[in-house]
């Protein structure tokens, strides 16, 4: 009954990194050759953590100049912000009273990101699943191309989805319509990059909260950075295996190689078939000038079109516009299901 519709999002949160470009950004662009793709960039996400507002501004359009720079096609694909389109927080409220509290708890970021500190974080914090489990609902989207740090929220969507289409049922009937109201969405995690780890500690992901900046690689790095920040990665002594089998309990060499073969749109095994044997004097300047060759294109446009940011706020206005009508009617089925 679900047309394949895609919908994924990226918090302005500051300091953009090769984690979010090789486990999501990167993956968007290809999908719009088969999907209806709906990319945003999730501001009210990342205002459950404080943000200044300048800053939030900044970075939602810097975010907006990486999808452009990374390929995704306006006029293809819809690219906006979340908070233009009101009924991302409408749907949300709706689903903070059909999930559990419990649900939330169980959260590994929630955990994660509160640490100690969980009674005085913001209660939006907590919330956050649903809040993400409205912005994939409200357009129906079957499918969530996303880092491997995502999947329990994924769960959790399709949770929220199954409880909502048992509650409402018979009202759901009332209404003539589909018994599957909501999509059980699923998410796309695949690739050698589904979680890229720090350069500086291959046990934590790779992270814009991370307080080094040298355990990632940010966007708008020069290529200077870029290489230097590689050359001094964290590794084992070992030359590389012939095969990907000898990347196991060798974190940061697995993570070298993995990003290796997303910047080459290869396999482990193909990159480890032409570098197996060899040490990293050989393969760090190999891995940084691939690395450079692919990202500082991508910096050198996403300035240039940060230098007209009346532009960009263009391109945001003029998605919501195309997003809206879409989240418009599943909220006026959404209530009636509901009573209001
Ligand atoms: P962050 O985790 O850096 O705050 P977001 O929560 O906004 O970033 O995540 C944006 C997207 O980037 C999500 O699809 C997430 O899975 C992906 N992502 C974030 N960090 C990584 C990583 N280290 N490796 C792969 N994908 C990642
Ligand atoms: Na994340």
């Amino acid at each position: 009954a679900f047309t394949n519709r895609i919908f994924s999002g990226i918090q302005p949160s500051g300091d953009l990194h090769l984690g979010n470009y090789l486990g999501a950004i990167r993956r968007f662009v290809p999908l719009q050759d088969t999907h209806e793709c709906i990319y945003c960039v999730v501001d009210m996400h990342a205002i459950t953590v404080w943000q200044d507002p300048e800053e939030l501004r900044r970075a939602t359009r810097e975010l907006t100049a990486a999808y452009l720079a990374a390929g995704i096609d306006p006029k293809r694909s819809i690219i906006f912000n979340q908070s233009r389109v009101h009924q991302h927080a409408e749907l949300a409220w709706v689903f903070n009273c059909v999930a559990r509290i419990g649900w939330m708890n169980r959260m590994t970021q929630f955990k994660d990101k509160a640490g100690k500190n969980s009674e005085n974080v913001s209660l939006g914090l907590l919330a956050y699943p649903s809040l993400m489990a409205a912005d994939i609902l409200v357009y129906k989207a079957t499918h969530v191309p996303v880092g491997d740090d995502q999947k329990q929220h994924l769960e959790l969507t399709r949770d929220i989805a199954a409880k909502f289409n048992n509650d409402y049922a018979a009202s759901i009937r009332a209404e003539g319509l589909e018994p599957e109201f909501f999509p059980l969405t699923e998410p796309l995690i695949a690739g050698p990059a589904t979680r890229i780890m720090s350069l500086r500690d291959g046990s934590k992901k790779m992270s814009k909260s991370d307080p080094s900046d040298q355990s990632r690689i940010s966007l708008l790095d020069d290529a200077d950075a870029i290489s230097k920040k590689i050359k001094r990665a964290t590794t084992d002594p070992e030359p590389l295996p012939s095969e990907v089998e000898g990347l196991k309990g060798r974190a940061e060499a697995d993570n070298l190689v993995g990003i290796y073969a997303a910047l080459a749109d290869r396999t482990k095994a193909e990159v480890l078939a032409e570098y197996g044997g060899q040490g990293w004097g050989v393969f760090k300047p190999a891995l940084a000038d691939l690395a450079v060759a692919v990202l500082a294109p991508m910096a050198d446009e996403m300035r240039r079109l940060l230098a007209d940011p009346a532009t960009i706020d263009g391109i945001l206005a003029e998605g919501a516009e195309r997003a809206r009508p879409i989240a418009q009617a599943t909220m006026k089925d959404v209530r009636r299901i509901v009573g209001f």
